[in-house]
C-alpha cells in the first residue's frame, strides 16, 4: 500500500461474493472507476467459469474459488468488501474471520449494506436476516479484537433493485402508494452502483492516513429519501398515468399483524421501519463524506431509475 495523498492512495482489494447482485457492481466499480486506486482486486467465485466471473476477469480482476482457503485470496490485502449473503455456512464464516484476523487488512466492510438495524423494535420476532447480522457483528469485534482492522457497516437503505415492491406499499404497476402513516413518510434508497462507489471511497479514505480519523464504524449513506408522495408523483410524470392513490394502513395494527405471524420477506419489517421514521436518512447520513457536494457522482433518484427500466 502507498498513500502520498488521497488522489494517489492504492491498495489490493479483495471482494467476497463479488458476483452477487450487489457484489457485480461492487467488482465492476473497483475495477473501471477506482482501478488507479486498486490496481489487484481479488474476487471469491464458487465457479470461476461462469459469464459473470468471466466478464470481471475481462475487465482484470484475479479470480479465487471460495472453496480454497480463505489465507489465499486475503494474503497482502488492505480492503476486504464481504458481499457474501449472511448465511453462508457458519463454518465458513468462522474462517473467514480467523483469516481476515490473520491477514489485518486496513478495512473490513462486513456484509450489511441495507437498514440501520440498530434502530429496531421487534422484540422477538426480528427478521432472521437481522439476527444474523447482530451475531456476525459480535463474533466480527470478537475474532478481530486487538487488530488494526478499521471495521465498517455500511447502511444504505434499500437497493434501487429492491425498491419498487408492493409489500414496501410501492405498487407502481397498480399506481397505489399504501405507507403506514401519512403520503409524506421517506424512505432511503440508493442505486447499486451508487453503493460501489461509497465502498471505494470509504475504503480510499480509510487508507489514507490523513483521513482514516474521519471514517466512522457505522456509516448511513442515501442516494434519495424519498416519500411515498413523492414517488407517486414520480411515477405520474415518467409513466404519464395520473396521479396514483395514496392509501394510509395503521401502523400499530399492522405492526401487531407482523407481530402475531411474523414474515419471512423482510420488505414487510422495512415497512414498519419506514412507518416508524427509521429509515429516513435526511438528516443524518454521511453522503458529504464520500461524495462531497456530489462533486464525484450524482446520487441516482427514483427518477432515474424509473426512466432507465421504461
Ligand atoms: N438493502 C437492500 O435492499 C438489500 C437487498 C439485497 C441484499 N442486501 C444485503 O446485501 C448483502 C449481499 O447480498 P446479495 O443479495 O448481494 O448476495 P447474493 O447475491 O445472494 O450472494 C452473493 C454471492 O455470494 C455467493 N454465495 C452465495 N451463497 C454462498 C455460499 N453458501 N457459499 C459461498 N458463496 C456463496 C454467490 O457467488 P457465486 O455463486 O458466484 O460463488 C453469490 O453470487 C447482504 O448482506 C444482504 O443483506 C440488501
Amino acid at each position: 500500500m502507498s498513500f502520498p495523498s488521497s488522489k494517489q492512495v492504492t491498495g489490493t482489494a479483495a471482494i467476497l461474493g463479488g458476483t452477487g447482485d450487489l457484489g457485480m457492481h461492487i467488482s465492476r466499480i473497483f475495477l473501471t472507476e477506482y482501478r488507479e486506486h486498486f490496481p489487484t482486486v481479488r474476487i471469491t467465485i464458487r465457479e470461476p467459469s461462469i459469464p459473470k466471473a468471466q466478464e470481471l476477469a475481462k475487465l482484470g480482476a484475479e479470480l479465487y474459488k471460495t472453496s480454497d482457503s480463505f489465507d489465499e485470496v486475503l494474503s497482502g490485502v488492505d480492503v476486504v468488501v464481504n458481499a457474501l449473503p449472511t448465511s453462508i455456512p457458519e463454518e465458513a464464516k468462522k474462517q473467514l474471520l480467523a483469516a481476515i484476523a490473520r491477514a489485518n487488512p486496513e478495512v473490513y466492510f462486513l456484509s450489511e449494506f441495507g437498514a440501520d438495524w440498530r434502530l429496531n423494535e421487534f422484540d422477538g420476532y426480528e427478521h432472521s436476516e437481522w439476527r444474523r447480522k447482530r451475531v456476525i457483528l459480535a463474533n466480527t469485534e470478537a475474532a478481530l479484537q486487538g487488530t488494526q482492522t478499521k471495521r465498517i457497516l455500511l447502511f444504505n437503505g434499500n437497493f434501487a433493485g429492491w425498491f419498487f415492491i408492493p409489500a414496501l406499499g410501492i405498487d407502481i404497476e397498480k399506481n397505489i402508494y399504501s405507507p403506514l402513516g401519512p403520503g409524506s413518510l421517506r424512505i432511503a434508497v440508493t442505486a447499486e452502483d451508487d453503493i460501489a462507489r461509497s465502498i471505494a471511497r470509504l475504503a480510499i479514505l480509510s487508507l489514507d492516513p490523513t483521513t482514516a480519523s474521519t471514517v466512522p464504524t457505522y456509516v448511513r449513506i442515501t442516494g434519495q429519501n424519498v416519500s411515498y408522495e413523492e414517488i407517486r408523483d414520480t411515477v405520474a410524470r415518467v409513466k404519464g398515468v395520473p396521479k396514483g392513490e395514496i392509501k394510509t394502513y395503521d401502523l400499530d395494527e399492522y405492526k401487531k399483524n407482523l407481530q402475531a405471524k411474523p414474515s419471512t420477506f423482510i420488505m414487510d419489517y422495512v415497512r414498519v421501519l419506514t412507518g416508524e421514521r427509521k429509515v429516513d436518512w435526511t438528516d443524518d447520513n454521511a453522503n458529504e463524506l464520500v461524495n462531497p457536494g456530489q462533486s464525484l457522482w450524482r446520487w441516482k433518484t427514483v427518477e432515474d431509475f424509473l426512466r432507465n427500466s421504461q
